[in-house]
C-alpha cells in the first residue's frame, strides 16, 4: 500500500530530510586520505543526534552501523570499520535519520583526493540518472517511466544499473511500497504518481556489469567483475509539478 503523506507529516518529513541531507554533506566533507571509515560513522551519528533526532540504519535488521561506507568496487551496505582512505577511491555514504515519527535517506559518492578520469565520469552518470529519472516523478507518470529513464541514461553511457536492489517509498517506515527500480521490470506493477507519496530514488551504477554479490559479512554488496560502483539517493515528494527534494542535494556541513 502506498501512503499519501498530510500536509502535517510533509512538514515533519522535511526536517528528517534536512537532518540526512547536512549528515550526508558531513560524511562527504570528511572523505579524504588517512581517514577510516569509522570515524565517518562516529561523526555523522553524533551530528544526527545532536539534532535530536536518530540514525535509521543502526540495529535495522541487525546492520551493525549508523552509516553505510562502500568504496571502490563496494556498492552499498559496506560496514565502517578500520578500513583507511586512500588517495584514488570512491566513497559511497548512505545515511538515515528518524526524527518525530519519520524517516529521510540519502546518498552520495565522494572522491578521495584525486580520481581517476573513469571514477569522474561514473560518479558524474550516477548523479546525472537521478535527476533525468526525476524529471518524471509527478503527477501525469508512471513509475516505470522514472525507471526507465534511470535505466536508459546509464545504458547509454556504458554503464549498467543494479537489478537486485531497488529505491522505495518511505516515510513512518524507512522502506515502504513502492519499490523503485532503477530499470524497467515488465512484471512489476505500473503505480502512477500522486501528490503526496514519498519516495527514496537511488540509482546504484557500476562501470562494468550488472552483477553484483554479497560478502560474508552479510551486508557488504561488491561488483560481481570488481569493476567501480556509484550510489546517489534522494528522497523526494511527489506534488503536480517539479517534486520537492526532501533531502537537499546542495545542504551544507554544519
Ligand atoms: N539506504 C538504504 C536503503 O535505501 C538502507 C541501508 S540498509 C541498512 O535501503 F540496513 F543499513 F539500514
Ligand atoms: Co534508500
Amino acid at each position: 500500500m502506498i501512503t499519501l503523506k498530510s500536509s502535517h507529516e510533509l512538514d515533519l518529513m522535511r526536517q528528517a530530510g534536512k537532518i540526512t541531507a547536512a549528515a550526508r554533506a558531513l560524511a562527504g566533507a570528511m572523505v579524504a586520505p588517512g581517514v577510516t571509515t569509522r570515524e565517518i560513522d562516529r561523526a555523522v551519528a553524533r551530528y544526527i543526534r545532536s539534532r535530536g533526532a536518530s540514525p535509521s540504519f543502526l540495529h535495522y535488521n541487525g546492520y551493525p552501523a549508523s552509516v553505510c561506507i562502500s568504496v571502490n568496487d563496494e556498492v552499498i551496505h559496506g560496514i565502517p570499520g578500520n578500513r583507511v582512505l586512500r588517495e584514488g577511491d570512491i566513497v559511497s555514504v548512505d545515511v538515515g535519520a528518524f526524527k518525530d515519527g519519520f524517516h529521510g535517506d540519502c546518498a552520495g559518492t565522494f572522491p578521495c583526493g584525486e580520481v581517476s578520469e573513469e571514477a569522474r565520469r561514473l560518479m558524474e552518470v550516477t548523479r546525472q540518472s537521478f535527476f533525468e529519472g526525476i524529471r518524471y516523478a509527478r503527477e501525469g507518470y508512471r513509475l516505470p517511466d522514472l525507471s526507465g529513464a534511470v535505466q536508459r541514461f546509464v545504458e547509454e553511457r556504458g554503464f549498467s544499473v543494479v537489478r537486485e536492489f531497488v529505491g522505495h517509498g518511505i516515510g513512518r517506515k524507512m522502506h515502504e511500497d513502492p519499490e523503485v527500480p532503477n530499470y524497467v521490470e515488465p512484471k512489476a506493477g505500473r503505480p502512477r504518481f500522486l501528490r503526496g507519496m514519498t519516495i527514496a530514488v537511488e540509482p546504484m551504477v557500476n562501470a562494468g556489469g550488472a552483477g553484483v554479490y554479497t560478502m560474508p559479512d552479510g551486508w557488504t554488496v561488491r561488483t560481481a567483475d570488481g569493476r567501480l560502483s556509484a550510489h546517489y539517493e534522494n528522497t523526494i515528494l511527489i506534488t503536480d509539478g517539479e517534486p520537492e527534494l526532501l533531502t537537499d542535494p546542495d545542504a551544507k556541513a554544519e
